[in-house]
């Protein structure tokens, strides 16, 4: 059965000709729809009557998040550009479209490239709901792993809810790799409301994120936009501000933070992420399955990272509440290996020795033993949010900066520096 495309080329006066030839001769592909605009292709697409879309890189409103809904509606996409545009194609490959051709391109290549593209085509839903199946538990993962095509690398620092310590990790994470010379750019994508700039002294009515997701959207952010966007708060160390409104979250949609880290992976050797708690797919419930979702671009974050640090606190109810959240992380992304990191370790919450106890405890319910442990140290940490500043800075020999450069080092792949040592030869590691 022929291949039902839509067009989508308006803008150029190579349209008619290409969509007849496309028709016209025996390519194995039928023009089902030729579209206007972006609101009919996408009205198109929902439908389910094409399986490809051909549009142009001159198509008005075209954005990551147009081409992410084609893929979630299971339409593929390929794109055209005036020929030697190369501009053009770049913008169209950011913005998702992984197949871009000249518009002289004989019709032939162009109904393989719609074949090709069809049966290469991504998994829908990354910006949508698309319900997940729970796989079985996965291997203990191992750290650091090895970097991607030797790009940067990516560290989600992620958790349970109940304020584990995701950022105070992720901050202190950030500024002691950048110490032990990685360039580090630390990202916050909290949907929930960023703190990062708050919690660093930095004025957080910055684009930062979300005007970097904004480019990304529109097919022009590079790294020298990137960087733009990102303070500067010490050599080795830039840091991307989140939103800092709650209400703001629709500003981070998926395909296009996952273009941010894509570009970031350019940037800097090391990006490490502050992610919101939640991995719901709640809005898989709702019958508008082009609903945006809140926690996408969480899961864009953890689907993407090298690493994912998973930050549990270390009594009870929160190692009851990172037993959870690792259930429902399965659930939505089985391929995910977390790394668990404990925070607030002390003695006092639970009875004995508390390391070998928590340790015990999240092996009994999850399979899984912390790969690391960080004190409880309320001394230094109020130290630094009474300054703004990171606890290298107020606090170099407290015991948990010693542990976060423990932590850093391990990630970096460098030695452990001799100062921060003791510290975490205390804490690191259950068994
Ligand atoms: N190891 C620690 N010792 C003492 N206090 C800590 C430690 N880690 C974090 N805190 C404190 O706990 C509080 C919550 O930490 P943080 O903001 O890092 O958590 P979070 O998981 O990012 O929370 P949220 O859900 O608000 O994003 C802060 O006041 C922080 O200073
Ligand atoms: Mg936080």
């Amino acid at each position: 059965m022929a291949l039902q495309v839509f067009t989508a080329v308006t803008g150029a006066g190579w349209e008619s000709e290409l969509v007849g030839a496309l028709d016209r001769d025996d390519h194995g592909v039928t023009v089902v729809r030729r579209c206007v605009d972006v609101s009919e292709l996408l009205a198109a697409a929902a439908t389910g009557t094409g399986q490809a879309a051909l549009l142009s890189a001159e198509l008005r409103r075209l954005d990551g998040e147009a081409v992410a809904r084609l893929h979630a509606a299971g339409v593929a996409v390929v794109g055209l550009v005036e020929p030697g545009d190369e501009l053009a194609a770049q913008r169209l490959r950011q913005l998702g479209v992984a197949q871009v051709l000249p518009a002289d391109a004989d019709p032939e290549v162009i109904a393989a490239a719609l074949r090709d593209a069809v049966a290469g085509a991504p998994d829908a839903g990354r910006d949508v709901a698309d319900p997940r199946a729970a796989l079985p538990v996965p291997a203990e993962p191992e750290l650091p792993p090895a970097p991607r095509g030797g790009r940067g690398r990516v560290v989600a620092v992620w958790g349970p809810t109940g304020a584990p310590g995701r950022t105070t990790v992720a901050v202190g994470l950030a500024d002691e790799t950048a110490r032990l010379g990685v360039d580090t750019l630390l990202v916050d994508a909290d949907v929930y409301g960023g703190v990062v700039a708050q919690v660093l002294g930095l004025l957080d009515e910055s684009p930062g994120l979300a005007g970097a997701a904004r480019l990304a959207g529109t097919g022009t952010l590079d790294s020298a936009a990137l960087a733009r966007l990102a303070w500067s708060v010490h050599p080795g160390l830039r840091v991307l501000t989140g939103p800092a409104r709650a209400d703001r979250w629709p500003e981070l949609r998926p395909s296009a933070v996952s273009v941010v880290l894509e570009e970031a992976r350019r940037l800097a050797d090391l990006t490490v992420v502050d992610c919101a708690f939640s991995v719901e797919d709640d809005e898989e419930l709702s019958f508008d399955t082009a609903a945006p979702r809140r926690n996408g671009a969480t899961l864009a974050v953890l689907e993407q990272a090298d690493t994912v640090l998973c930050v549990s606190g270390a009594d009870p109810v929160a190692l009851q509440r990172c037993v959870r959240a690792l259930d429902q992380l399965r659930e939505v992304l089985p391929d995910v290996e977390p790394v668990l990191v404990v925070n607030q370790l002390r003695r006092g919450p639970v009875p004995g020795d508390p390391q070998e106890e928590v340790s015990a405890a999240l092996d009994r319910f999850t399979g899984r033993r912390p790969h690391f442990f960080l004190p409880a140290d309320r001394r230094a940490t109020d130290a630094a949010l009474a300054a703004g500043r990171t606890l290298a800075e107020v606090a170099p020999a407290s015991p948990l900066r010693s542990g976060l450069r423990g932590l850093a080092a391990e990630l970096a792949g460098v030695p452990a520096p001799a100062a921060g040592r003791r510290g975490v030869l205390r804490m690191r590691r259950a068994g």
